[in-house]
């Protein structure tokens, strides 16, 4: 067994192996995950399993490199919320002088309790947005209302003349542009249901700007999530920024371009550019159609700040084999991470612990959980180092449409979150235990 110490599985600078040294430490001649300072068999030891777990580090200087690789344009990071909300990541992002992009009136109210002054950050989004919604953000003060259709801007405007107040107003315009990526999140073309057609725009920012409570202010696009060539965010871009220019002719104040989210991660492969590499690349593709434009560019990351920064830590409860064919059964399950079932998604799975003397022989399974559906699979068909009933695999990319998408399917309690500074584990939300799933049924 090669040394794991290179860390060819691990997220740095998040997940990282250590190598211990035998007879020194408990875990003495071993290579072990941690998560920062932490090793995940301790988090184990005394959170449980299944369990999620974030490096703070890895959001934070993933934070940091997007906002870098954007400081020559004038613009803002609303981190998508949607993808992962607990209330100490938005906190923390929140601390960073982060934005935020909501697309329900619940995550509006995630993002104000994590941070009050953070409404005059946020972006509203979705194609379904309620009075009630609307109202709640109008009453908060929000920066922008990405509007989906011509009902949805009536029904904005009757909410603002109810309260008296102004909505900031962009239009999401669909750019009929592909994007390589799942048919599921995949969102900029005609046939899906997002946006409005961008051949219509300019009708509707004209009635838009004849409405007493609207005021315009900016153009919005979302092409889909986890796209992975830059090509069509620039594409995108430049069908957005001829619109703006159209609509300047037109007479409207056009402050803002919102350019969505979607920048994919590595979920099978290391990609071969650092993040702030890779980053930069994105940054430089929508740059350079808004050259001379004089925008302020909003960004809705989610995925590419928050995804590799967590994992998701289980144990195998047994070892089973049929006719020939091997599963390793863990504690996780579809309820827990979904996205291998819903989407086939990737997700790299590791041995938490390795030994680093004894050459440990590898064998090909199904890690698959404990749901009655067939569906309910992590990976199939792996190759894994073998390991025994009770030690500890990491799912790892999990921090992005993990926990978020979790459910209780099968009575299954939620799994607790920690997160992780250097040496300190906070749990950020405790385990559920049974008598929340019944409470509201009592
Ligand atoms: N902005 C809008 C309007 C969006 O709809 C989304 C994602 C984002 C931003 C953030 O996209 P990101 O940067 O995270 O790719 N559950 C799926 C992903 C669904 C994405 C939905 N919209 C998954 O697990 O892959």
């Amino acid at each position: 067994m090669t040394s794991r110490s290179q860390n060819p599985a691990g997220r740095p600078p998040g997940f990282v192996y250590r190598e211990t040294k035998r007879g020194i430490l408990r875990w003495g001649g071993q290579s072990i995950l941690h998560c920062e300072d932490v090793s995940l068999p301790k988090l184990a030891a005394k959170y449980g399993t299944p369990l999620y777990v974030y490096s703070a580090a890895m959001i934070r200087e993933r934070y940091d490199a997007f906002d870098a690789a954007f400081r020559d344009v004038p613009h803002a990071i609303c981190y998508s919320v949607k993808a992962n909300s607990n209330l100490s990541i938005l906190r923390l992002l929140a601390r960073k002088g982060c934005g935020f992009d909501v697309v329900s009136g619940g995550e509006l109210e995630r993002v104000l309790t994590a941070d009050r002054k953070a409404a005059k950050k946020v972006v509203f989004s979705g194609v379904g947005k309620t009075r009630e919604e609307l109202s709640s953000a109008l009453k908060a003060g929000i920066m922008l209302f990405n509007v989906e259709s011509e009902s949805e801007l009536w029904a904005l405007a009757e909410c603002a003349g109810r309260l008296r107040s102004t909505a900031p107003v962009a239009l999401r315009v669909n750019p009929d542009v592909a994007a390589k990526t799942h048919p599921y999140i995949s969102t900029g073309l005609h046939k899906h249901k997002f946006g409005v057609p961008i051949s219509e725009a300019r009708a509707l920012y004209a009635k838009a700007s004849g409405a007493r409570y609207l005021k315009v202010r900016g153009a919005s696009v979302h092409i889909g999530s986890q796209i992975t060539d830059v090509a069509p965010f620039g594409e995108a871009m430049a069908r957005v920024a001829d619109l703006v220019r159209e609509l300047r002719a037109d007479g409207h104040n056009i402050d803002y371009i919102d350019a969505g989210g979607g920048l994919g991660i590595a979920y099978e492969k290391p990609n071969p550019l650092e993040f702030s590499g890779y980053v930069a690349t994105y940054a430089r593709a929508l740059a350079a159609p808004l050259r001379g434009l004089d925008v302020q560019l909003l960004l809705e990351p989610g995925r590419s700040i928050v995804g590799p920064a967590g994992v998701l830590l289980t144990s195998v409860i047994y070892r089973k084999e049929n006719d020939g064919k091997r599963f390793l059964v863990v504690d996780a399950a579809m309820n827990d991470l979904i996205r291998p079932a819903l989407y086939g998604a990737y997700h790299e799975i590791v041995s938490v612990t390795y030994g680093t003397d004894a050459a440990t022989k590898s064998e090909v399974s199904d890690i698959v959980g404990p749901v009655c559906e067939t569906g309910d699979f992590f990976a199939r068909d792996r190759e894994l180092p073998a390991v025994s009933e009770g030690d500890l695999l990491a799912i790892l990319d999990a921090g992005a449409y993990g926990m978020v998408l979790a459910s209780n399917y099968n009575t299954r309690p939620r799994a607790a979150e920690v997160l992780i500074t250097g040496k300190s584990a906070k749990v950020i939300r405790r385990r559920e235990k049974l008598q929340d799933l019944l409470r509201a049924e009592l």
